[in-house]
């Protein structure tokens, strides 16, 4: 199978423990080398809940939400995507967070943790008429319009009742980061174009229709950024937008990166903030200007780690070891999707350098179903033993399927030493459920 490696992406194995930057913050190593989290031993969580495992830092995710509202108060929106549960988006909102959903689905599981509906942010390219018209009768706090179309559908609805509304658009700015996750761009489905007075003329039509209720601007320029010059070019590029519209509001949107590998540094939520608030002055806008993030990835990926079972082990002679675990890309396709590199190690064993080299792969029956490509082990893996991959938080659970009709792991978030279930695993029960 030909599979295409952005430069971005391309692991760089390392012999290493694992850096604690790649760590949730309560990770530490116990008297017999073996993972706690949250108070929680991992072999202990694995006995209890089985393999493959989400596991979440409780104290790491409050962490992060709370840097980000440190930074920019009602302002900081928790982009759902990254991953959602009805214990997250409680999580996030009693941190102070607003959240981010764009779609029915992750709007429908905000409102069933009871999330207060004046903090959402209603997101998307196609949002169908459906789903503008439950978001604007559950009342929705914001909608960020991205199309004519959708203009079309609101104007329908007449009445926005207490929803506000934001224009998102596209700043015609190049993000460094892979292919398919940026946003930015000229060419994009997303938003509407400054440069060519599209967003202008969408702000015109709907300050006609709905008067001082549009007040804000959005953009995004993609994720897994980790230079900020993408987002100073962003805010250089919406600033006159905001001062010739008069606008109250400017979502810088979400796309701060994350360490993966042991190698790999990113900036904290702190640095990305006043790096934003820097720009934001050096562009000319007002202070009264309120300012907004969305940040997914850097609120819950460190948060987060996946635990499997080894199942086999391949030594194909002269080519690589294969060590097949009881998940993959079902659980994990961001390695298939974007070359993702992620560091692989035994719950075990925290401190062991890990000088075998080898390929760790899922149970699925393809070939790009790789969980760490380079990766690296001690010497002494073997079969049934639990290793860990860190940094698994964002845009895994949240993209997880039932290909080879395998079930979804559960998730479990740790604190103070206990763990509870957040999803419980799925069963083949699940599986049939929707076949008459
Ligand atoms: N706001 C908007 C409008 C977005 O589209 C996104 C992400 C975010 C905020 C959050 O971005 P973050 O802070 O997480 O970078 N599945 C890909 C990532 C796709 C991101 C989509 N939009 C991955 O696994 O890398």
């Amino acid at each position: 199978m030909n599979r295409v490696f952005s430069d971005d992406f391309v692991a760089d194995p390392s012999e290493e423990p694992i850096g604690p930057h790649l760590m949730p913050l309560t990770a530490h190593a116990d008297e017999d080398d073996a993972l706690v989290v949250g108070g929680v031993r991992i072999d202990d969580l694995v006995a209890e809940f089985g393999t493959p495992l989400f596991v979440y830092d409780e104290a790491h995710l409050r962490a992060r939400c709370r840097e980000a509202v440190a930074a920019f108060g009602s302002g900081a929106s928790f982009a759902t995507k990254a991953f959602l549960t009805k214990a997250m988006a409680r999580l996030a909102t009693e941190e102070g967070m607003h959240l981010d959903v764009s779609t029915g689905g992750e709007l429908a599981i905000a409102l069933a943790a009871e999330v207060d509906p004046s903090r959402l942010v209603f997101h998307g390219n196609n949002k169908s008429e459906e789903e503008l018209a439950h978001a604007l009768h559950v009342g929705v706090g914001r909608i960020v319009v991205d199309s004519f179309d959708e203009i079309t559908r609101l104007i329908a609805f007449g009445d926005l009742g207490s929803t506000r509304l934001s224009v998102r658009v596209t700043p015609g700015v190049e993000a460094h980061t892979h292919e398919f996750i940026k946003t930015g761009q000229e060419d994009s489905k997303f938003g509407l174009s400054l440069a060519r007075g599209t967003a202008d003329r969408a702000m015109a039509v709907l300050r006609e229709h709905f008067g001082e209720a549009v007040d804000g601007v959005h953009a995004h320029i993609g994720s897994q950024i980790v230079d900020f010059d993408g987002f100073v070019a962003e805010i250089e590029a919406v600033a006159p937008f905001i001062a010739i519209h008069d606008l109250r509001l400017f979502t810088v949107g979400g796309g701060l990166g994350v360490a993966y590998l042991n190698g790999e540094v990113a900036p904290t939520i702190t640095q990305w903030a006043e790096a934003i608030r820097v720009a934001c002055k050096g562009a000319g806008i007002d202070e009264r200007v309120q300012i907004g993030i969305e940040p997914g990835r850097s609120i819950v990926a460190t948060a987060g780690m996946t635990c499997y079972r080894v199942g086999t082990i391949k030594e194909i002679e002269g080519i690589r070891t294969y060590v097949s675990v009881d998940g993959g890309m079902s659980d994990n396709p961001r390695p298939v999707l974007y070359g993702s590199g992620y560091e692989v190690f035994l719950a075990r064993s925290m401190s062991a350098v890990r000088t075998r080299a080898v390929r760790v792969v899922g149970k699925h029956c393809e070939s790009g179903d790789i969980v760490v490509d380079e990766g690296r082990l001690p010497e002494d893996v073997n079969v049934g033993d639990i290793c860990v991959t860190p940094v698994t938080g964002a845009y895994g659970f949240s993209m997880a399927s039932n290909y080879n009709r395998v079930v979804r792991p559960p998730v479990i978030f740790v604190a103070d030493g206990e763990a509870r279930v957040v999803v419980r695993r799925e069963t083949i029960e699940d599986l049939l459920r929707l076949e008459p």
